[in-house]
């Protein structure tokens, strides 16, 4: 029996990565309910309040038992966790005159207990309207930011700890010190490892399916193909049987690629099933992303059920499996009071309701990319399947921005940057946002990311900044033309060029490694008239998929790909996303 440390769930979209930065660093944790009753939270070693998206002063707040603090265990509350832990104990909340997104420099006072360790400042992720306004008895100042007075505040004697940033978050630079730390004064043992995972799933999974057979839909990605491989070995080879679906949004010849890459990694039991007339034909006027979504997800599933059918697969002798990961989950709103900031393929209505219905496993459902990764490793998936760069269920159809009208915007020359005519989907204070990008003025510069963070902060119709790399069209940029658009077979064909130039260019540069994920974005619009559409570059860096800051790359990489994608004459510009997560989403859709 681990000694463990309880997350409680008040929604926050990092909940559930606090758990999996307190199991990385060796300490077994579980996430419960914000309302867990108080006497089912004194078997554990330490409590973690988590964020959430509301404020403490809203009706339907979720509370925690408040005589938690009675405990005698130590308590770390984060945003809005930090928040409710000062309201419960006698501070004040108020709304913050600034809402802080995305990134700030974090000034120590003290360095002792939780702050033990920690540069005098360093980085800090914020994600946060609401903030502490005057400070409960017993706590004492910690750290500020330029936004926040008290981003920090510590109870040393009680053990009661708060902090309106997020150390989970892995672009908080002292975050893993901040929870080993807390750790250390929670005084729990450490005894728990992904090998240890393994063991304990595999007996799980064969638990679950019993003398059954599992039918996984694989994409060719990590997470897919890790999860044929702990199943395969819990249930031996002939019980797992693979589905690829080509959804015709694929990126260029990827079927065929994925087919040989897997049967290179010993994946032979695999069925390869054409549906690109389906989808596409299902997408022929949506251009609503959730609903693109949806339709994409449920296409997906109808899919399977009819290929099994074909292949006469006997439902009561086959289980469907599935490779989905947490940020699927979380993402969608799948937990208690977590907001929804896009429905993933895997998790929309239809497979809701199998997997309540306990027709379907998932059997690494509860890890990040980072574990999924790990996993993958020790299991002896090749490294180039195990490091291949994420690429979501829907494929190019959420990089394929659509528009049910057209109109041109012309811009006057006064203006501090262009507003451009499309939305994209963000990730502010824990909800989902639905903005304009901003083209920002002056071209391609390198100093973008503080300019980006405070136009997006200071502007509530913009959640996204972009840059021109380079364009078709000549000197500055006068007017803009949004395109009716829908995804289509010309469409797809010319995003998979475009993708496939990204690509290889960072194969041939040796940069393929250097930045986490690349989406390549197709939007409809058009600049000074010129060409239909431009092309959207999103290098990102993350670990987990859950915060991502712009992957940096090379003068010589853009110079390189802007000349070969701007070849097709259809192309208006190429634009550079310098959006981190939050505010922004890695994809677009
Ligand atoms: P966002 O855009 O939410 O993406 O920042 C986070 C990560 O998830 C991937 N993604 C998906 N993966 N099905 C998937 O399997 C989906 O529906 C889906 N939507 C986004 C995205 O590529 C990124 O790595």
């Amino acid at each position: 029996m681990h000694e463990k440390v309880v997350v409680l769930d008040f929604g926050g979209q990092y909940a559930h990565l606090i758990a999996n930065r307190v199991r990385r660093l060796g300490v077994y944790s579980e996430i419960r309910d914000a309302e867990t009753p108080v006497k089912d939270l004194a078997q554990y070693k330490g409590i973690i309040l988590s964020g959430g998206p509301q404020s403490v002063y809203d009706e339907d707040a979720p509370k925690c038992d408040s005589s938690i603090f009675d405990l005698g265990i130590p308590i770390l509350g984060i945003c809005y966790g930090h928040q409710l832990m000062q309201h419960v104990l006698g501070g004040t909340v108020k709304s913050g005159k600034t809402k802080e997104y995305g990134l700030s420099t974090l000034s120590l006072k003290g360095s002792a207990g939780l702050f033990s360790g920690l540069p005098k400042e360093s980085r800090a992720w914020m994600s946060h309207g609401d903030t502490v306004s005057k400070v409960a008895s017993g706590f004492e100042e910690m750290a500020t930011t330029e936004d926040c007075k008290n981003s920090a505040l510590a109870d040393s004697h009680r053990h009661f700890y708060g902090v309106q940033f997020h150390p989970e978050v892995t672009h908080t630079d002292a975050g893993m010190q901040i929870f080993d730390n807390f750790l250390k004064i929670c005084q729990v043992s450490r005894d728990w490892s992904i090998e240890q995972f393994i063991e304990e799933e595999i007996e799980e999974i064969k638990k679950k399916i019993g003398d059954k057979k599992v039918f996984l839909l694989v994409s060719g990605g990590v997470d897919s193909s890790v999860c044929f491989a702990l199943l395969e070995k819990a249930l031996g080879k002939n019980r797992v049987y693979g589905l690829l679906v080509d959804h015709g949004l694929m990126r260029l010849d990827e079927a065929e690629k994925v087919k040989e890459s897997l049967a290179n990694a010993g994946f032979t039991n695999l069925h390869l099933a054409n549906k690109q007339k389906e989808f596409l034909g299902a997408l022929a006027e949506v251009s609503d992303p959730e609903v693109k979504r949806r339709i994409i997800g449920d296409l997906f599933w109808e899919t399977k059920e009819n290929v099994a059918e074909e292949l006469k697969l006997n439902p009561d002798e086959w289980i469907m499996g599935q490779g989905t990961i947490y940020p699927d989950t979380i993402e969608t709103g799948g937990t208690k009071h977590a907001s929804k900031i896009k429905t993933h393929h895997n998790r929309v209505d239809l497979v809701q309701k199998m997997i309540d219905a306990g027709k379907v496993i998932e059997p690494i459902a509860q890890l990040y990319k980072d574990e999924v990764r790990e996993l993958g490793e020790k299991l002896d998936l090749p490294k180039e399947l195990v490091w291949r760069h994420p690429f979501p269920g829907p494929g190019l159809g959420v990089r394929i921005l659509c528009s049910t009208s057209g109109r041109t915007i012309t811009y006057n020359e006064g203006v501090d940057y262009y507003q451009l005519p499309i939305k994209s989907v963000g990730v502010q204070g824990d909800f989902r946002t639905y903005r304009h990008p901003a083209l920002l003025k002056g071209g391609f510069a390198e100093d973008y990311e503080k300019e980006a963070t405070s136009l997006i902060n200071s502007d509530p119709e913009i959640n996204r900044a972009v840059m021109l790399v380079a364009g078709n069209f000549e000197g500055d940029v006068t007017s803009v033309t949004l395109n009716e658009a829908y995804v289509d077979v010309g469409r797809v064909q010319r995003l998979q060029v475009a993708d496939d130039i990204v690509t290889q260019a960072l194969e041939d540069l040796m940069l393929y490694q250097a930045v986490w994920q690349f989406p390549v974005v197709l939007a409809p619009i058009a600049f000074n008239g010129v060409g239909q559409e431009s092309v959207i570059l999103r290098p990102v860096e993350s670990i987990d998929a859950m915060s991502a800051s712009v992957g940096k790359l090379p003068q010589a990489f853009y110079d390189k790909v802007s000349k070969e994608i701007l070849k097709d004459q259809s192309i208006s510009a190429v634009l550079l996303d310098v959006t981190n997560k939050p505010p922004g989403t890695i994809e677009w859709e």
